[in-house]
């Protein structure tokens, strides 16, 4: 490998984006309710955002409520609902003293209004923030992102492109993850990020979520740095690119 192409490897990602999952085989392994790996599912959020500001990671994208999570039972949803009221309250101040900006992704609509004026109370306080952004996705589902963001285009008579469509997604603001990072074993997507993902590196973890700390999230940098993103071209290609001077 050449020297400017190991320099262009070696650069960490920018943007990671992750699907927490694994809280509930967390609590239940231990005879706990499953509210109880959510809970500790917080504690590991916090690790890893404070993980992300140290390697100067720019973006951090958490899936924590899916479209179709609605269909659990409802004691789990409403303690979910109760998790997210607790957390806002508790953490924002913390967050904004990291300098963490938050940013939450989703269909808010059908939140409580509550939650809702807490939502953007943390965005406002947080918005100038520039160490880490967090997007947190919150009643999030691809297939929303995607539907919502061609209504919208329709609905102003726009022409449907693909950059129009990024430019409408939820996650325009801070473009496509590099890396998406899936903990608890599974190794599917479930509706995170569909669009988005067209050229992510995934790597799949087995730890469950409340296990994950820097060190799991540092094999997973580098399980990325270690792969050629080739974006179509071929290798040779991507070895000229980077031995160009810019
Ligand atoms: C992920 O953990 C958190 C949410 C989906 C809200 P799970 O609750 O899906 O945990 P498992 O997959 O059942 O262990
Ligand atoms: C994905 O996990 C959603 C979140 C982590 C918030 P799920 O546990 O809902 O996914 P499936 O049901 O195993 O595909
Ligand atoms: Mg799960």
């Amino acid at each position: 490998m050449t020297a400017a192409s190991e320099a262009l490897s070696s650069a960490g990602p920018r943007h990671i984006a992750i699907v927490m999952d694994g809280n509930g085989r967390w609590a239940s392994k231990r005879m706990l309710p499953r509210t109880a790996g959510h809970h500790q599912g917080v504690e590991a959020l916090r690790r890893v955002v404070t993980a992300c500001v140290s390697r100067q990671v720019k973006v951090l994208t958490v899936f924590a409520f899916s479209s179709e999570n609605w269909k659990r039972p409802a004691d789990e949803v409403s303690g979910l609902m109760t998790l997210l009221a607790m957390v806002l309250a508790k953490e924002v101040p913390k967050l904004h003293k990291e300098g963490v900006r938050l940013q939450f992704v989703g269909a808010r609509e059908y939140l409580s209004e509550r939650v809702q004026i807490a939502l953007l109370d943390a965005e406002s306080h947080t918005r100038s923030n520039t160490a880490l952004l967090l997007n947190v996705c919150f009643n999030y589902g691809g297939r929303w992102d995607i539907a919502q963001a061609a209504a919208k285009l329709a609905a102003a008579r726009e022409p449907i492109t693909e950059e129009s469509l990024a430019q409408t997604l939820s996650t325009a603001h801070c473009g496509d993850p590099d890396l998406i990072i899936r903990t608890g074993g599974e190794m599917r997507l479930s509706n995170f990020l569909l669009w988005q993902a067209a050229y992510s590196e995934l790597v799949f973890s087995d730890a469950l979520w409340p296990d994950f700390d820097a060190q799991l999230l540092d094999d997973a940098i580098g399980a990325y740095l270690a792969r050629e993103r080739r974006f179509g071209l071929t290798s040779d290609q991507v070895s000229d690119a980077a031995e160009r001077p810019s």
